[in-house]
């Protein structure tokens, strides 16, 4: 689904990757991990067309993003890509379900039937009753899997995380870490998940091992949490 050829990319004299290869499946739930600077945010961030590299090609289907134009690229984006961060990045003045809308509206969807996506997500993950609440009444759990149906709103190929259990305490980073499997058991998400947890990687299917700005193994899981 996802096909990512040759990337290179550097930050003024210093090469950040060096030449990455990777294809994403749909429906796949792969882990990203490495030593901090390995350039997991960097490839995240190609992936996700927030940045571009210096050569090398990102294919999503048939669509190479990296030579899209930016007027077209950022339509792609908010259509096809999901973002999670490590910080939820929920803006503060707006209610939960008004946060998960946001990016349904900017898609062009009308404000109603936004909000009622945004409803039927925030049902789905167990959140219902707090969805009229801002952020500064969710406790960190709350927000983060707000963040999440945020990131499902618009239907996405796939959804990119950068970190995002590293500021959970350890009910909620499992809890989160469930919530990827069920949704791709129920809806057939795919995920790509840049991680320091441990347990988290090593129950997805792939783990890409990465390390001075190249991929050094990818291990294949014999996957066992698709229930
Ligand atoms: N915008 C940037 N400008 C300059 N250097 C950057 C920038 N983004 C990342 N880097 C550098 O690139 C290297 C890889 O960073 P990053 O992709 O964030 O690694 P990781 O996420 O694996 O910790 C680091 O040395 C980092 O300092
Ligand atoms: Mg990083």
């Amino acid at each position: 689904m996802i096909s990512i050829r040759d990337i290179s990319k550097s930050y003024g004299s210093l090469k950040v990757l060096h030449g990455i290869s990777l294809d994403i499946n749909r429906g796949e739930v792969l882990s990203i991990v490495g030593p901090s600077g390995a350039g997991k945010t960097t490839l995240l961030q190609i992936v996700g067309t927030l940045e571009r590299p210096d050569s090398g090609s990102v294919v999503f289907d048939s669509e190479d993003v990296v030579r899209m134009k930016e007027s077209r690229l950022a339509a792609f984006r908010c259509r096809s890509i999901g973002f999670v961060f490590q910080f939820h990045q929920l803006l503060p003045e707006f209610t939960m379900q008004e946060n998960v809308a946001i990016p349904a509206m900017i898609a062009g969807m009308s404000h109603y039937k936004a909000m009622e996506r945004a409803g039927e997500l925030i049902k789905y993950l167990g959140l219902y009753d707090r969805r009229t609440h801002k952020p500064s009444a969710l406790s960190g759990g709350e927000c983060q899997r707000a963040a999440v149906a945020r990131a499902l709103v618009n239907s996405p190929a796939v959804v990119l995380a950068d970190e995002p259990s590293g500021s959970l305490d350890s009910r909620n980073r499992d809890e989160l870490h469930r919530l990827f499997f069920q949704l791709r058991r129920d809806m057939g998400q795919t995920f790509v998940i840049v991680t320091h947890d441990e347990h988290l990687a090593s129950t997805c299917d792939r783990i890409v091992h990465m390390s001075d700005g190249r991929i050094q193994n990818i291990e294949q899981r014999i996957n066992t949490t698709t229930v």
